[in-house]
Order: structure tokens, then C-alpha cells, then sequence
């Protein structure tokens, strides 16, 4: 039986039968969190497994509006590459797509993204943006705020932002956002892509170098449909927000949550490492740094901070 069969059973009955596997693929599985015992795979108990009635569930009433539709899908290669090959044929704009796996998650430049079956959250979003292209520079870092703070909202403590959105907790990555514009057309639909962790961040500190944090550690019995519905409101409200007054009366607060605002830090930029210390964020979402040879500014797509 192959893996996608499997993740389908898991999905839909939470146990499959495996029948003989070979090493490889029993590898796959116990990476994903999926192990197989006597020709069969069972889901923890614990695993809430996602449903688009019970994500719409948390939606507000202004967001339930707008959103055209809520789809789970068992597997797929990335939530985000799927929304970005629809919007080449039609408009993305108030869809959610979620994944209880990926299999080629995309982070942030160019690296992946990794998420055992049925723990953390994979969630895309497309929005249309009534504004022009030169616009949507800080939308990234808006969007970080608005997760962030549904998050708090949800009970999870200590949530920081380090420029230009990812989500910490005690230095340790909780939540990624990759967004991504698949036209350059106006107005532009963008892909928001959120990663969180939720019950998952041990499997996934097994596979990379960084250290993780995970939503349970501070909710314990936190749900993987409620968070993603309430992260779906969240998203709506800032980008509706952004639309009417660009990222200037959502500045403050992420200057609020940005754990590294006046901090001295070291950005990478290809083979250049400047150290400098954080001015603070521009309108336009860049990096303004106060550098030996005064201020620079830095693009988040291009580079990397660094404690
Ligand atoms: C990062 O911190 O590098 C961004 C990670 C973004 C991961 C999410 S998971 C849902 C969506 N689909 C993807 O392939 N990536 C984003």
C-alpha cells in the first residue's frame, strides 16, 4: 500500500491496514509520527484530526462571510503550492486549504518544512488585496502580528516575533509564515502560508537544527480546528486592516512583540554578515539596522537575523 493511501485511511477512519511494508517506507511513516504495528497504523488517541465544519466553527461572522470555502486535504506536497498553481487558472481569494501532512513543505527561503501526520497545523490562505503591488511590503510582518495575537488570545504564552515573521517562544520557533504572490497583477492575491506547532514540535526537533517550540506547552488541550480557525479570523482582520491604512497603525504592536527591536543582532545577507543594532521595522517591512557606517536597510526575502 503506498503512504498516500495510508494518510487517507488515517484520515478517514484513523487506522489503516498496512499489510507488508518495506523498511523504507516504515522509515517514512515513523517520521511523520505514523508507526506501524502488526500490519497495521492507529492514530494516538490524543490526535484531533481536522474537519472543515469544525475550523469554520471559530471563524467570525465577518470572516465567515468573506471565506469562499474551508478544504482538508489527508496529504499533499505543500498547502501553499497547491493555492499557488489555482491562482494560474482561477481567483484564490477567500480560500483555506489545510493538510493533515505535507510532503514537500516550503519554508522561508528556500529551506523546507517538516510536520508529523495529524499534529501541527498547515494552513494556506488566499486573499485578494484592493492596493497596488508597491504596497504589500509589510504585509508579511502584519500577518505575523495577527497570528501572534490570536495565539495569545488562545492562551499560549510568551509569543515573540523575531523580523520578519516568525513566531517564538523563549528563542525557540513555534510558528513559521510564507507568503507568496503567484501574479504579478493588481490587485494581487496573495498566498498566506502558517505553520504551527501543536503537539508536534518533538517530532519535528528530531529532524531539524533549530530549537522548537510547541502551543501545548502553555495548552496543554489546545485544538488544532479551533486554532485554525481563529488564526483564518485573524489573518481576514489584518489584511482588511492593512487595506485601509498600510502597516503604520499595526507598526506598534509589532514593535511591541519584536524580541529583537533595539537589540544588537547580526544579519546575514548572502556573504555579508553586519552587525548592528535594531532601529526598528520600516512601513515597507524592511529591517532599518544602526551599522558602524549608519543606517541600512534590509529586505526580509534576502536575509537571515541572528541573535
Ligand atoms: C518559515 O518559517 O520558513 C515559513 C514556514 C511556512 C510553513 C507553512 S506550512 C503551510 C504552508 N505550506 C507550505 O509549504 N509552507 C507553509
Amino acid at each position: 500500500m503506498d503512504l498516500e493511501t495510508i494518510f487517507e485511511q488515517l484520515a478517514s477512519r484513523r487506522e489503516a491496514r498496512v499489510g507488508a511494508l518495506d523498511a523504507g517506507a516504515r522509515d517514512a511513516l515513523a517520521a511523520l509520527g505514523v508507526s506501524v504495528r502488526d500490519g497495521g497504523a492507529t492514530l494516538d488517541d490524543g490526535i484531533e484530526l481536522l474537519a472543515p465544519e469544525d475550523v469554520r466553527r471559530y471563524v467570525g461572522e465577518a470572516a465567515a462571510a468573506w471565506l469562499d470555502r474551508i478544504e482538508v486535504r489527508a496529504h499533499i506536497d505543500s498547502t501553499n503550492s497547491e493555492l499557488m498553481r489555482r491562482a494560474l487558472e482561477s481567483s484564490i481569494d477567500g480560500v483555506a486549504l489545510l493538510a493533515e501532512v505535507q510532503s514537500a513543505g516550503r519554508g522561508r527561503r528556500g529551506r523546507g518544512w517538516t510536520s508529523p501526520f495529524g499534529r501541527n497545523l498547515a494552513l494556506s490562505l488566499g486573499v485578494r488585496l484592493d492596493m497596488a503591488l508597491t504596497e504589500l511590503g509589510a504585509v508579511s510582518l502584519a500577518v505575523g502580528v495577527a497570528v501572534a495575537d490570536a495565539l495569545e488570545e488562545l492562551g499560549v504564552r510568551g509569543v515573540a516575533l523575531k523580523w520578519p515573521n516568525d513566531l517564538l517562544v523563549e528563542g525557540r520557533k513555534l510558528c513559521g509564515v510564507l507568503i507568496e504572490l503567484p501574479r504579478a497583477v493588481e490587485p494581487p492575491e496573495i498566498v498566506v502560508g502558517i505553520g504551527i506547532n501543536i503537539g508536534g514540535a518533538e517530532a519535528v526537533g528530531r529532524l531539524v537544527e533549530q530549537g522548537v517550540a510547541d502551543v501545548t506547552e502553555s495548552v496543554p488541550d489546545a485544538s488544532r480546528n479551533r486554532i485554525a480557525g481563529r488564526v483564518i479570523d485573524a489573518v481576514f482582520a489584518v489584511c482588511r486592516r492593512f487595506e485601509r491604512g498600510g502597516f503604520g497603525p499595526i507598526k506598534p504592536r509589532y514593535d511591541a512583540l519584536h524580541r529583537f527591536h533595539g537589540q544588537p543582532v547580526r544579519i546575514l545577507a548572502g556573504p555579508e554578515s553586519v552587525a548592528g543594532v535594531v532601529e526598528g521595522v520600516g512601513l515597507d517591512g524592511t529591517l532599518r539596522l544602526r551599522t558602524e557606517s549608519g543606517i541600512r536597510e534590509f529586505h526580509g526575502g534576502e536575509v537571515s537575523l541572528r541573535a
